[in-house]
């Protein structure tokens, strides 16, 4: 007998089907709510409902853990490539020798883009945000490869937007970075592994014969890893949402882009990194800072702390912390706002205010750090993190695609005018 739940509505009483996962998730099943009882859930924010059944990321927010396809985040963080967990989001299992050969062989052959892209990238303004250039770019990129909006594609099909994709956003992010400096486009290098494109791709110059440091690849390689996927945040939702439409994956991937770039979602790595400047230049006194995020008459909250769904600790940001002190020593880099955002760790965790509300440091809240000691600047953070997630955001699509899953279009309560009727202009 599957276990159910009763809803008691106006006398009469309802069963609802009770869906268990095997981490033992518990969820009452309300597809047939509305057509059993005439009611629908209202839940801003869907911050008690899920959208879906999922089998690419798991993620317990009260015991700070995260898995990758069952995979704990710290071994692959630590162990692995970031194709590696690129392969194993989308296609369920990490690959052996001979797939991830073929893989990386197919992106590497994959990062050139069509030099008509380029005209794009030059109209943009010198201080366009990379974020609203990469975004835009991949809905162009979108019309290049018409076939890829046949929503009746082959897998085929979908596997080689999945190769463009993964191939062409570091040379976008790249170019749109050297855009943004006036520097001259660097053009991928087949010699070079996909970190140490980027790297190389980001930092080159006509006048250097520059060679990719490893401690800045590596670093790049686990900083990657650990934005990978995240289940059905607020940019993984955008895309599926985009995606149920019949919408092609560049275009929902897009989405997934501009939503990421907002200041509560993957925008914070910048906002944080502005804070910590911020509150340096005003002196470091944080117990001030700390107030004012505490004052709910002021608009200014701690970016980086808080989670939707971790209440304890966010299991990557412990990872970045310990890299970020890695980092830093190995490249011989001294960052003051290093010190002060432990500082503001401290403080925050000692104050009821925060502990009282499970607002811990997020996946944000060091990354900055770390990008700026790789020579990153502040308006690309965000860009690399949606480098880092764009195999989750592909994972996540590919799912719901292959699942047939319907359209979303949720339900609402309507708040406005009852009926009335049109009045012309001269009687208003
Ligand atoms: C990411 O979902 C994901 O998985 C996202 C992500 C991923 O990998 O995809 O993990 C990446 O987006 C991380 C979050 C990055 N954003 C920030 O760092 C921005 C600062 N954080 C907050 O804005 C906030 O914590 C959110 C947006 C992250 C979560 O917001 P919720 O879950 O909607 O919680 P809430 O806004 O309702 O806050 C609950 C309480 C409120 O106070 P009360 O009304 O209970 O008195 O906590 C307070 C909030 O005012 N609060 C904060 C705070 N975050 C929440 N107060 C001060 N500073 C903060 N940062």
């Amino acid at each position: 007998m599957s276990e159910t739940a009763k809803l008691i509505i106006e006398d009469k009483t309802y069963e609802l089907p009770v869906l268990t996962g095997p981490e033992n998730e518990k969820a009452i099943d309300i597809s047939r709510l509305r057509a059993m009882t005439g009611y629908v859930t209202l839940d801003k924010g869907f911050k008690n409902t899920g959208s879906t059944t999922s089998a690419i990321t798991f993620l317990d927010g009260e015991k700070g853990i995260l898995r990758y396809r069952g995979y704990p985040i710290e071994q692959l963080a630590e162990k692995a490539e970031f194709l590696e967990v690129a392969y194993l989001l989308i296609y369920g299992e990490l690959p052996n020798k001979v797939e991830y050969a073929n893989f990386k062989n197919h992106i590497t052959h994959h990062t050139l883009i069509h030099e008509d892209m380029r005209v794009f990238l030059e109209a943009y303004p010198i201080k366009a945000h990379p974020m609203g250039i990469l975004a835009a770019s991949l809905s162009t990129i979108s019309t290049f490869y018409p076939e890829s909006q046949d929503p009746n594609r082959p897998k085929e099909a979908i596997d080689l937007t999945i190769y463009r994709l993964l191939a062409k956003v570091p040379t976008l992010a790249a170019w749109a970075y050297k855009n943004a400096v006036g520097q001259p486009v660097v053009y991928p290098k087949n010699k070079f592994d996909y970190c140490e494109n980027f790297v190389n791709m980001m930092f080159d110059l006509p006048a250097y014969d520059y060679v990719p440091d490893p401690v800045v690849v590596n670093a790049l390689n686990t900083l990657l890893i650990l934005h990978a996927d995240h289940e059905q945040n607020c940019s993984a939702s955008t895309v599926r949402v985009v995606g149920s439409s019949q919408a092609n994956l560049y275009a929902s991937v897009s989405a997934g882009v501009s939503a990421l770039w907002g200041p509560l979602h993957g925008g914070a790595n910048q906002a944080v990194i502005e804070m910590l400047e911020n509150i340096k230049n005003d002196g470091g006194n944080l117990d001030k800072w700390i107030s004012k995020a505490k004052d709910k008459e002021d608009s200014f909250r701690l970016m980086g702390f808080g989670h939707r769904v971790y209440k304890n600790f966010d299991p990557r940001a412990k990872i970045i912390k310990k890299a970020a002190d890695d980092v830093l020593n190995k490249l011989g880099i001294i960052d003051p706002v290093l010190d002060i955002a432990k500082q503001l760790e401290e403080v925050a965790l000692n104050d009821s205010y925060f502990k009282e509300r499970g607002l811990y440091p997020n996946v944000d809240f060091y990354s900055g750090i770390i990008y700026r000691a790789l020579d990153i600047p502040t308006e690309m953070f965000t860009v690399m993190f949606a480098l880092g997630r764009l195999p989750g955001w592909i994972a996540q699509w590919k799912e719901m695609v292959g699942e047939n899953q319907p359209i979303s279009r949720p339900r609402q309560i309507y708040t406005g005018s009852k009926e009335r009727n049109f009045v012309e202009i001269d009687n208003r």
